[in-house]
């Protein structure tokens, strides 16, 4: 069953991990997916994998911190594809392992830059993109914008402003009465290129401990992630708007 046909979806980060697992799956579930990213020639590859699969998609490049290029890009699906769907704001970098007494202004500015005003931008020239037509916008959050963990101050305060940048947006849409729902999406700990990044700077004890703080003692696959997107992105989840999908593994339910 095609659970996204004919909606056009736009997917930040898409050249890895849990973007990339998104893309794959709304393309295959029917969707026209324009993937955007700052690899290059990753995120052309998978644009061409999805085409090679049978599906429908293009690669832009696209730093979500720069405004002119949110412009740009979201200009360029209008003009192409003549309306937006969904948008997914993934794109984001890891922080972790740097005590907040020793934690630089430059390197908390370069979180909140990328994780929250990326997604602010992106928010602001969707709902802008979708004001006629409606839509969903989902913002990958995480589990430690619910929680805290020791030594992660930038990377959790920019996942829990997206959390409730997330929230007032979607009340602030019923408001004005667009049919725009707005939700976030909390992954648990998934074995991407930023964990493996995380991991090879901590050592295989870095590795040991995420599994052993995992409920499962597992950590989860991009899939498990993206299966929720492809949720909050299509019609099923039309009464759905402001929610916070957690997934992972049971981890905040300690
Ligand atoms: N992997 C996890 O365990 C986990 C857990 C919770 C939340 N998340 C969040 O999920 C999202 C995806 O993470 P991932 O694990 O797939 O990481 P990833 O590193 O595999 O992919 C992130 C992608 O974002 C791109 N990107 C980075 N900065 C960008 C910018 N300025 N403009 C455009 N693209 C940019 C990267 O090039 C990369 O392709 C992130 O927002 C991350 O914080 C991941």
């Amino acid at each position: 069953m095609a659970r996204v046909s004919g909606k056009i979806a736009l997917v930040t980060g898409g050249a890895s991990g849990l973007g990339r697992a998104t893309s794959e799956l709304l393309a295959a579930e029917g969707a026209t997916v324009v993937l955007t990213d700052l690899q290059d020639d990753q995120g052309e590859e998978v644009a061409e994998g999805i085409r090679a699969a049978g599906g429908t998609a293009g690669y832009y490049h696209h730093d979500v911190t720069d405004e002119k290029a949110w412009e740009k890009v979201v200009g360029e699906v209008l003009a192409e594809h003549g309306r937006l769907d969904i948008l997914v704001n993934n794109a984001g970098i890891g922080g972790g392992g740097v005590p907040v007494d020793e934690m630089s202004l430059e390197y908390w500015r370069q979180i909140m830059s990328v994780n929250l005003d990326g997604v602010f931008l992106g928010v602001k020239h969707g709902v802008r993109a979708m004001l006629e037509t409606g839509g969903a916008i989902i913002n990958i959050s995480s589990v430690l914008g619910l929680v805290g963990l020791p030594n992660t101050a930038a990377y959790a305060a920019s996942k829990g402003g997206v959390r409730l940048l997330t929230k007032a947006v979607a009340i602030e849409c019923a408001a004005r009465g667009l049919d725009i729902r707005v939700c976030s999406v909390h992954p648990g700990f998934i074995d991407t290129p930023m964990v493996g990044a995380a991991i090879q700077r901590g050592g295989p004890e870095r590795r040991q401990a995420i599994l052993n703080s995992q409920p499962t003692g597992q950590m989860g696959e991009p899939r498990d992630i993206a299966e929720g997107i492809l949720y909050l992105a299509s019609d099923a989840a039309k009464f759905v708007s402001g929610s916070e999908l957690i997934i992972d593994g049971g981890y905040v339910a300690r």
